[in-house]
């Protein structure tokens, strides 16, 4: 946690803030006038559940109690962080040169995997052919729904060589960036190429939320690999991770249980049947960090079992995760009930739950503690008449393992289990024990797995999904070596979304610029000043100054509107004033829309702008040695054409079926756009071919 995370923990926004204005309860929120600008009817809302706080009236600004104390005190975040910290107890310790550089290159990877994430499913959102068969297959085939689709991000990689790397690095990232993380490899001979191609992907999100790996789903059944997933990187490391970890705390916090299963698209489909409370592992076996994070958020892990093709095996599996279950002791190190659910008649999650999706919950509430889990196969293999050699041989295999915990409870509590289910007395059973551990300890190395169940696996194989399917697959450079070179690939015409990933792109570039000498604000501004030549229509419907609608990407018109409420003050540097808002600004508005949701899509909406500020900075770098001015002119000129066009769209759609309740009628705002788009379209052919004219 960050100290701001713990300061916030530790302060509660209501006492802090009623010390400088008295708040007044109303309803859920609390009230006052707002102290930052003069006011007789209070708009000033202070929000206790997902501690906000913001004005609805002339100030329209909003945050935490960071934000709160910056504006009420005058201080910086560091500022702010300082003194919240000391009030709260909190510590708030300088990170070493080394580690804030770590940090910034952690952050800048992050940044790469939330554009890629925000690229795929614009992607998916184009309607072409090639989508309406992906979105066929995710909508018909899988029964998804496009709620799902947009909670989850999920996208489509097209099939093509250089969609993502060219979309991300005309955002200023590097090919080795993309290579480091796994969005691209390089070929022998040196060309660098997208891994996803022609899949449907599965952004994966670590627990707060940000993007860090993806998986991509083969669309038909004649692939090679199944899912090729992200591989290992500095952000993802799948020993640490829990796919929809992020969605799925406060429901495990609330249900004080988590379950387990073994795909994505089985806890997408749990989570789209309202059962939030499910992650799913990443094709590997549960690690202790795994089991770590949970047992900090539930009391009882359930771990859900595919019983698919082969039954026999998928049983086998089942019972080897339960004994390392009891072999790993997590019951006592972690204080928490392990259960296994299997799912009956070879079906797994995903198709359970689409069919029947009431069964669930009952198969969750009455999952099988793991010991007798372990007891139950061991006397399902018993003959009904078992002699008591018969079941003392099971017993002797079943209590290394139901002994194996460190607490004398546990094993009392087994012993008493098997005692009951075998008709063993608990002595004998205590004897037989002792023995064993003598035994053991004579040997050199003991054995961990003693057992010599029917069906177990040999010791040295994998317990739980023997999946490890990250290598890229086999065939990756050959295929590439069947591809035409790739100067021969006919230039394609570009399609939608690679004009969204240039425009992004463009965006990018404007505020890098702007960002880099705030001041050329004005010559755009001038120059749209001049096209409407005093018309004021013109200058009201369409030759505006420029503002955040000029972008199309949520992420940078927070930026821009940040930047534009910086050049409006002169407190402090307007660069300065989008940084904080970027830290610090997110809350306001969109907290009390997704008040429920809040706590969950908070830190991917922080962490998404934080990683579009890092782009423009980056572009903004950029600009150290050369002039934006002209160039930033032209560009921003563009997306005031385009910004255009989509109004145009829009005006098309209010004038077929609307009254004009507008002073201006929509026919003659229309016309005004019209005319604007040809005054820039000439502009910008001036600017483009000066000597002609
Ligand atoms: P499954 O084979 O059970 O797939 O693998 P699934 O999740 O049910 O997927 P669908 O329903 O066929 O689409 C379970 C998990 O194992 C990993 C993935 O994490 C997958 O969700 N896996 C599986 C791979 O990483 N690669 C593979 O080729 C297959
Ligand atoms: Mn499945």
């Amino acid at each position: 946690m960050s100290a701001a995370d713990e300061i916030k923990g530790r302060l509660d926004i209501v006492q802090y803030i009623n010390q400088y204005v008295p708040l007044k309860k109303q309803g859920k929120y609390w009230k006052a006038p707002c102290p930052f600008h003069g006011e007789k009817t209070p708009s000033f809302v202070v929000n206790e559940d997902n501690q906000s706080w913001r004005c609805f009236g002339a100030c329209a600004t909003g945050g935490d109690i960071f934000n709160f104390a910056m504006k009420q005190n005058g201080w910086t975040f560091r500022e702010a962080l300082d003194e919240l910290g000391k009030l709260a107890g909190v510590e708030v310790r300088r990170q070493t040169p080394e580690q804030r550089q770590r940090g910034e290159r952690l952050d800048t990877l992050r940044g790469i995997m939330k554009n890629a994430a925000d690229f795929y499913h614009e992607r998916l959102g184009e309607p072409d052919d090639t989508t309406r068969g992906v979105l066929n297959y995710a909508v018909n085939k899988r029964g998804l729904t496009l709620e799902t689709l947009r909670l989850f991000q999920i996208g489509y990689a097209p099939d093509e060589w250089r969609f993502m790397t060219d979309a991300l690095t005309a955002l200023g990232y590097s090919e080795d960036e993309l290579i480091e993380v796994g969005l691209a490899n390089r070929s022998d001979n040196g060309r660098v190429y997208d891994r996803f191609r022609n899949r449907l992907l599965i952004p994966i999100r670590d627990d707060r939320g940000r993007v860090v790996g993806f998986g991509g789903r083969a669309l038909s059944a004649d692939e090679q690999a199944k899912y090729i997933n992200s591989p290992q990187s500095p952000l993802f490391d799948k020993s640490g991770l829990l796919f929809a970890l992020d969605l799925a705390k406060p429901a495990i916090r609330a249900t004080e249980t988590v379950v387990i299963v073994e795909g994505y698209l089985d806890a997408i489909q749990a989570h789209q049947a309202g059962y939030t409370n499910v992650v799913a592992q990443m094709g590997t076996a549960l690690t202790d960090t795994q089991i770590k994070a949970l047992a900090k958020l539930a009391k009882r892990v359930v771990m859900s079992l595919d019983s698919d093709a082969a039954g026999q095996s998928a049983t086998r599996r089942s019972l080897e995760v339960a004994r390392t279950a009891l072999q790993a002791d997590y019951a006592a190190r972690m204080a928490i009930d392990i259960r296994i659910l299997t799912v009956p008649d070879a079906k797994d999650p995903d198709d359970l739950i689409r069919e029947h999706p009431e069964t669930w919950a009952s198969l969750v509430e009455n999952a099988t503690p793991v010991p007798d889990y372990v007891i139950d196969a061991e006397l399902a293999a018993l003959p009904a008449n078992a002699t008591l050699p018969e079941r003392e041989a099971a017993a002797r295999r079943l209590l290394p393992m139901l002994t194996a915990s460190e607490s004398e409870l546990y094993r009392k509590d087994n012993l008493q289990k098997l005692a009951l289910r075998l008709r063993i007395a608990e002595r004998d059973l205590l004897n037989w024990a002792a023995d064993q551990q003598r035994h053991d300890a004579a040997k050199p190395k003991p054995a961990t797995q003693t057992t010599t169940a029917p069906d177990a696996p040999a010791d040295d194989e994998p317990y739980f999904p023997p999946l490890d399917f990250d290598a890229a697959p086999p065939d990756d450079d050959a295929e590439w070596s069947d591809a035409p070179e790739l100067a021969a690939i006919p230039k394609r015409d570009l399609h939608e979304a690679q004009v969204t990933a240039r425009e992004a792109a463009a965006e990018a570039h404007c505020l890098g610029a702007l960002f880099h000498q705030p001041e050329l604000i004005y010559p755009i501004n001038r120059k749209l000043r001049e096209l409407a030549n005093n018309d004021a229509g013109l200058r009201r419907v369409a030759l505006m100054d420029f503002t955040a609608d000029d972008f199309t990407r949520t992420g940078y018109r927070q930026l821009m509107a940040a930047f534009l409420e910086g050049i409006g003050q002169d407190e402090r540097d307007p660069l300065d004033h989008v940084r904080a808002a970027a830290q610090h600004n997110l809350d306001g508005e969109l907290a009390f829309v997704l008040a429920d949701h809040w706590d969950t899509l908070r830190p991917r909406l922080f962490n998404g702008l934080a990683a579009d500020l890092a782009v423009c900075l980056r572009q903004s770098r950029r600009f150290a040695n050369e002039e934006p001015h002209t160039e930033l002119v032209t560009q921003a000129l563009r997306l005031r054409r385009a910004r255009l066009g989509r109004d145009l769209h829009e005006l098309s759609f209010l004038q077929a079926d609307a009254a004009d309740d507008d002073d201006l009628p929509y026919a003659t705002r229309a016309q005004l756009v019209i005319l604007a788009q040809r005054l820039i379209d000439q502009a910008l052919h001036q600017r483009t071919h000066p000597q002609r004219l």
